[in-house]
């Protein structure tokens, strides 16, 4: 048997948590041969709630479950992790505005991006999921200027999923058919799902539909799914995102299928033009526990608009958040 790594999850006791934790218990994202330590991180007046979570998980008895932390103090929280699922974030109040989200966010961001410089593992893979989690993981990575910003990710795999299977409906096909879908950009409205690259059964997904459905229908329901989903439950995405969480770190750490890829927010090398240093989703391959951008997604006129579009908008929440960046 492996010896155990050590995963923290924050915002614990929260939906996605509860969705989450007990699938990285069972193996679902490391492998079926690698125990975990979990750590769950959450603020104090939700560590009673985090300790009935910590019961439910010792009444499992996953045999991969080598122990169960709970903690409200970051610095403890992160020390010597190897994986870290950002998921605690602060939720939009009445009357807020989109800058001071981000604010209210910055703080929490950076307070764990500190921490986790100061104490996790030197690889550690953080893959942030609480939102605006593209700049949220932009924050993080800048306050941990020893580790490789390479290891710091935002979370699109919700969207990529989500195209690959209204691509599959839309065809009479299935998600087994769909490869090579790409999510640009933000997690976000502006977010750009792609189906020039896309293929269904080998071919240009693109090609099996009209224009007017990919833009008029396609890309604003991928886009508005996680609004149309907060509308149909009256909660936001749950299950389906400790998913793509799980689905996403488990690429980043086992790889990726032959010639696939996935859509992973990464921070950006300036390929496709994209600013540097931004996290901004692109098309990835993983391979040994790293990932690289593909490079050669054909990009053509429409595309390249969305792209910057996204682009754009990922440039105003950075520099809304430029005091706060470390
Ligand atoms: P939730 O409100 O059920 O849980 C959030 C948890 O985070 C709570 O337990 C709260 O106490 C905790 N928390 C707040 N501040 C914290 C801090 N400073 N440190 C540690 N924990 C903290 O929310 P839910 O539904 O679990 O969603 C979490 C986040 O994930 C939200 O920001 C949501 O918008 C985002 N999300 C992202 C998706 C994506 O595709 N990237 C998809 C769905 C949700």
């Amino acid at each position: 048997m492996k010896q155990p790594v050590r995963v923290t999850v924050t915002g614990a006791a929260g939906q996605i948590g509860y969705a989450l934790l007990f699938r990285i218990a069972s193996g679902a994202m490391l492998g079926d041969d690698q125990p975990v330590i979990l750590k769950l991180l959450d603020i104090t007046p939700a560590l009673e709630a985090l300790e009935g979570v910590r019961m439910e998980l010792e009444d499992c008895a996953f045999p991969l479950l080598a122990g169960v932390e709970c903690t409200d103090d970051p610095n403890t929280g992160f020390k010597d992790t190897d994986y870290a699922l950002l998921v605690g974030a602060r939720p939009r109040g009445p009357g807020m505005e989109r800058k001071d989200l981000l604010e209210a966010n910055a703080a929490i961001f950076s307070v764990q991006g500190k921490a986790i410089n100061d104490h996790a593992s030197r690889n550690i893979k953080v893959l942030v999921v609480g939102n605006p989690a593209n700049t949220n993981a932009l924050i993080t990575q800048r306050n941990a200027p020893d580790i490789d910003p390479r290891n710091f990710t935002a979370m699109t795999r919700l969207d990529h999923n989500r195209a690959m299977t209204q691509i599959a409906i839309k065809t009479g096909t299935t998600v087994n058919d769909v490869t090579n879908m790409t999510i640009w950009g933000n997690h976000s409205a502006t977010q750009y799902p792609d189906l020039f690259n896309a293929k269904v059964n080998g071919q240009a997904a693109i090609d099996l539909v009209d224009q007017a459905w990919f833009e008029e229908d396609f890309i604003p329901t991928v886009q508005q799914r996680g609004a149309a989903i907060i509308k149909a439950r009256g909660a936001s995405s749950a299950a389906s995102a400790a998913n793509a969480a799980i689905g996403h770190m488990r690429s980043w750490a086992l790889g990726t299928e032959g010639d696939d890829w996935v859509s992973m927010g990464v921070y950006s090398d300036g390929s496709y033009g994209i600013a540097e240093g931004l996290i901004y989703s692109f098309p990835c391959r993983c391979c040994n526990g790293d990932w690289v951008i593909v490079q050669d997604a054909d990009i053509n006129d429409f595309s390249r608009a969305k792209m910057q579009a996204t682009e754009q908008e990922l440039i105003e929440e950075r520099d809304a958040v430029a005091h706060l960046l470390g």
